[in-house]
């Protein structure tokens, strides 16, 4: 079996500790056709950018990326959009209109190598490939070949490389911080509510209220229907937030997604969040 649903979903712990999810931003500019060269180009900066070029039959698309930060920890896609706009603005002149803007959530691995090979510590038949840190188009290639040749026992020299199990002892300091990120979330569960009381929530948002111990994920639709969920991530119990920009609950620990309702988008959590009930019942019990 190969797991390769960007964040393992077969895999509690160990892998979830030697990688963390950021969501990153894309915008997509209209440009004279070979104003820009056709390269792949990135700086150093912290939020970095990176640009290549798309080229087309009668214009390019000149797409830049970056402004990146821990998913679940900043909600404001808006203004990381417009910030990249800006430095694409500033730099490359022939730039006409911003035709594209997405982002999406990637896996950093502490050593920002893919994970590609035997799941640690798993039955010697189940395979992961996870945590392509942004380089998803030469990391998924290299681990789809990877993972064949062990299925097939030919031997590959990227195995050791590339193996979920590889000591990351040079990344020690980025191991530790993002850990303690992780830790820092569960604070999380003795704040008070984003909103008093149901009423303040508009039509198509989302916000956490406080309801005696629990925390529930409340999503008001479009037609005034409230919607309650325990905030609780049924992965490792950390609470989600809203993503106003995607009407998502996005967890803030190791990536897991839930749509507004609280269905499971993306793991590590493999089930759905609680419904708000149920999280009182557990509790009563
Ligand atoms: C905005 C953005 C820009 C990027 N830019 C670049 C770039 O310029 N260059 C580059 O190389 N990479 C880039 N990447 C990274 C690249 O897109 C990813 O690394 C790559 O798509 C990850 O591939 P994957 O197959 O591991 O995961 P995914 O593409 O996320 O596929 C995982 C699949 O598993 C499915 N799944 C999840 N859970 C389950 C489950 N429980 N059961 C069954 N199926 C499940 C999902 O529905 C999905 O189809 C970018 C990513 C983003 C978000
Ligand atoms: S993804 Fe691990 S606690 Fe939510």
């Amino acid at each position: 079996m190969v797991v390769a649903t960007n964040a393992p979903v077969n895999d509690r712990v160990a892998i979830h500790t030697k990688q963390a999810p950021y969501m990153t931003y894309v915008i997509g500019a209209r440009v004279p056709r070979g104003s820009v060269p056709s390269v792949l180009s990135w700086d150093t900066g912290d939020p970095y950018h990176y640009i290549r070029v798309a080229p087309g039959a009668e214009e390019d698309v000149l797409i830049v990326g970056g402004e990146d930060h821990k998913s679940g920890q900043a909600d404001d896609t808006g203004e990381r959009h417009a910030r990249l706009e800006a430095w694409t603005r500033a730099r490359f002149p022939m730039v006409r209109e911003i035709a594209f803007r997405w982002g999406g959530l990637i896996m950093e691995t502490v050593d920002y190598l893919s994970f590609s090979g035997r799941n640690p510590g798993g039955a010697d038949n189940v395979y992961i490939h996870t945590g392509d840190s942004g380089m998803g188009l030469t990391h998924g290639t290299i681990g789809g070949m990877l993972i064949c040749d062990l299925i097939l026992h030919r031997s590959n020299p990227w195995a050791a490389l590339y193996d979920p199990s590889r000591k990351t002892v040079g990344a020690a300091r980025d191991y530790t911080s993002e850990n303690l990120n992780v830790a820092r979330q569960y604070a999380d569960w003795l704040t008070g509510g984003e909103v008093k009381s149901a009423g303040e929530i508009a039509k198509g948002s989302g916000a956490l209220m406080r309801r005696g111990l629990q925390k529930i994920a409340a999503y008001r639709d479009e037609s005034g229907v409230l919607h309650q969920c325990s905030a609780a991530c049924p992965h490792l119990g950390c609470i989600v937030h809203w993503n106003r920009s995607e009407s998502t609950w996005d967890c803030p620990c190791h990536g897991s997604r839930f749509d507004p309702y609280g269905k499971v988008m993306n793991g590590p959590a493999n089930r759905d969040l609680a419904s708000a009930e149920r999280a009182v019942d557990k509790r009563a019990a």
